[in-house]
């Protein structure tokens, strides 16, 4: 195949947070995890993934850029996930253009690759879920391929396991499968559209912090390997709670939800303690967080909020409305005041009207706010400003678009290289 044409698409995919944790795999190549998993998809306007790929003639081989530097296709993730893709395209056909390409040519072309977040790296949120969703999501529509969301999702496993969950927008469970083998049903199904729980705000804590973190693709292993309490719990204790949380979910019952967050989280960060050499992924400033939520939750009498978190120090905080968020907001800002200057605007990012149903206009409201009054026996209350960088406010989002804007490209659509 000849010419100096070059096609390409630009997609944008959604970065998740599990709900019921998928931790450890059965099968480290294919990536088939030890128990199901339940996840809510994040807003794409807070928290995404945008690819550009491109295919023509003229390029000599693989190339992938990540927020702007070069990066390696080498490793056997990024090799599975491509050639399990390649196999799925089919003919596609532009005149006008003069493209005409054959199912088996997408073996012997080369595609460009260019991807960022639109979060900053290095906090622990850039997950490669939205990264290989967007991926796989953009390379099958570059290569016309038919598959179903679901099927698609069993191309990203192979890239990152929690990436199969990004695919679907809304309420999604990752499906355990029986095809030992290929995989091929160990896929990601849509509960629940995104639009089902529209009370539901979900408030990301940043967490300062200089540790460097144990991947989970080194983590998970370890804990497999030498931790009694993980198989016990992928056993006994997730499919019992899979059934739950998928009932809560369908019926918005935000208390058996909230119960069954926390407590997810909590067990897998206790795997993660199991494992040998121990796994450390909270931190002080983690287990506050979860101190305030349990406080509020008590004063309130009804649980008011959620918390869970990944392989990281990072809070993924869950209210059940947006009454519940400011009476969550307002103890977070009161323990976690930021540094002097930080401007209000640049401390919660996302849906900034958050603040307004909070009564924070400005930074002087936060030096003001009073001492919750689940404390207010504890003398002196203590607060720890600076030690968390920032909130996002989000909620429920969608699975992954194309952006037909060809201003967003990520590639010159002449070159093929990065703008
Ligand atoms: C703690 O999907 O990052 O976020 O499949 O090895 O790439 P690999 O792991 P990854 O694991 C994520 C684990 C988690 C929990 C979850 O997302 O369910």
């Amino acid at each position: 195949m000849e010419g100096e044409w070059v096609l390409m698409v630009t997609a944008k995919a959604p970065s998740n947070i599990s709900v019921i944790k998928y931790w450890g795999k059965r099968n480290e190549a294919l990536i088939l995890a030890v128990n199901e998993s339940i996840s809510i998809t994040l807003d794409l306007d807070h928290l995404c993934a945008t690819t550009t790929v491109a295919v023509s003639p003229k390029f000599e081989k693989d190339r992938l850029w990540l927020n702007g530097k070069e990066m390696s296709l080498s490793s056997d993730r990024y090799q599975n996930t491509l050639r399990e893709i390649r196999s799925r395209g089919d003919n596609f056909e532009d005149d006008e253009k003069g493209i005409k390409i054959m199912k088996e040519d997408w073996m012997r072309l080369h595609f460009h690759i260019a991807s960022h977040n639109n979060f900053p790296t290095g906090t622990g949120l850039a997950s490669s879920a939205a990264g290989f969703a967007c991926l796989v999501f953009a390379l099958a529509k570059l290569m016309n391929v038919k598959d179903d969301m679901s099927q698609l999702s069993t191309v990203a496993r192979l890239g990152s396991g929690s990436a199969c969950r990004s695919l679907h927008g809304g309420f999604v469970k990752w499906v355990l499968g029986k095809d030992e083998k290929k995989g091929k049903d160990s896929f990601a199904i849509q509960l629940e559209d995104e639009k089902h729980w529209e009370d539901l705000v979900i408030l990301i804590a940043v967490v300062s912090s200089q540790q460097k973190e144990i991947s989970s693709a080194k983590g998970a292993p370890l804990t497999v390997a030498t931790s009694p309490f993980l198989h016990y719990r992928a056993k006994e204790v997730v499919p019992k709670r899979i059934v739950e949380m998928e009932r809560a979910i369908q019926s918005r019952d935000f208390a058996t939800f909230a119960k069954l967050t926390c407590a997810d989280s909590n067990q897998f960060h206790a795997t993660c303690l199991d494992t040998s050499p121990p796994l450390f992924y909270m931190n002080d400033t983690s287990h506050r967080i979860i101190n305030c939520v349990e406080k509020l939750n008590r004063h309130e009498g009804v649980p008011q909020g959620a918390y869970t978190y990944d392989a990281g120090c990072n809070g993924f905080l869950f209210a059940r409305d947006r009454k519940a968020a400011a009476l969550l907001l307002q103890r977070l800002l009161y323990y976690f005041p930021p540094n002097p200057d930080t401007d209000l605007s640049s401390y919660i990012l996302g849906d900034k009207s958050i603040l307004k149903d909070a009564g924070l206009e400005n930074i002087n409201d936060v030096e003001k706010l009073p001492a919750p009054p689940e404390i207010q026996d504890e003398v002196p209350a203590q607060r720890f400003r600076g030690n968390i960088s920032y909130f996002i406010c989000t909620r429920p989002g969608p699975g992954p678009v194309m952006v037909s804007d060809q201003g967003q490209a990520l590639l010159d659509p002449v070159t093929g290289f990065p703008k």
